[in-house]
């Protein structure tokens, strides 16, 4: 049988550009695209929801005039309904928000959509699964914090693993839609465990841009075949 990516027999990568080379960024993202990434994950940080800051809609729109590969904005900034629709607009193609970040998460998600855009929702480590089920019937992507956000390099939490068990069952028994995407501390060798947990989307970020022994297009490849 063929392989096609996206079915079942592949995971999706999406690689982190927030471990690549901000002063060349092209040439990084040019890399994730040869190398068959599935997403482009934009890490948008505010220095109030983490402590660490990065780059807003303008890097999105610069980003997108460059490549097909759809971007993945994921927004670790306080009161995301403020700026969302300014994101979508500039070419985000998945917007996920973390329900810590704002008393109106639903208001979020429901923007994005109405702009015509993939929403998601983020949880953080040592937020449950049970916070979201509500709203689980009305996001294109759930993504699960495998490590507290901010900072890329950091190491996987385990016990996400479960949580992962948790909402992948969750997902089947309903009949949901969402795809399950997993982000923080992925490498080759914890891939298939992740994987075998439920995971479809795998974000890397010092795996693919800060290997010493392997390019990103190396990376992406070993992490799938993983
Ligand atoms: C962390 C970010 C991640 C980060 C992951 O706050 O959301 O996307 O880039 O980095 P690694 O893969 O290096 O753990
Ligand atoms: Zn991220």
């Amino acid at each position: 049988m063929k392989l096609e990516r996206g079915k079942l027999e592949m995971i999706k990568i999406a690689p982190s550009i927030l471990s690549a080379d901000f002063a060349n960024i092209s040439d990084d993202i040019k890399k994730a695209v040869n190398g068959g990434a599935d997403y482009i994950h934009c890490d948008v940080m505010d220095g109030v929801f983490v402590p660490n800051i990065t780059f807003g809609p303008k890097m999105i729109k610069d980003i997108k005039a460059m490549t097909d590969v759809p971007l993945d904005v994921h927004l670790m900034i306080v009161n995301p309904e403020k700026y969302v629709e300014e994101f979508c607009k500039s070419g985000a193609d998945i917007v996920t928000v973390h329900y810590e970040a704002t008393p109106h998460v639903h208001r979020a998600l429901q923007m994005i959509k109405d702009n015509g855009k993939k929403c998601g929702i983020v949880l953080n480590p040592g937020t449950p699964v049970d916070c979201v089920m509500d709203m689980l019937g009305d996001v294109d992507m759930v993504l699960l914090m495998s490590v507290n956000p901010g900072y890329g390099g950091q190491k996987f939490i385990p016990f996400v693993l479960d949580k992962l068990r948790c909402l992948s069952k969750i997902k089947r028994d309903k009949g949901y839609s969402f795809e399950i995407e997993v982000d923080g501390g992925v490498y080759a060798h914890n891939a298939a465990e992740i994987k075998d947990a439920g995971a479809e989307v795998l974000v890397a970020g010092n795996a693919i841009y800060g290997s010493k022994d392997h390019t990103p297009e190396e990376m992406i490849e070993l992490i799938r075949k993983a």
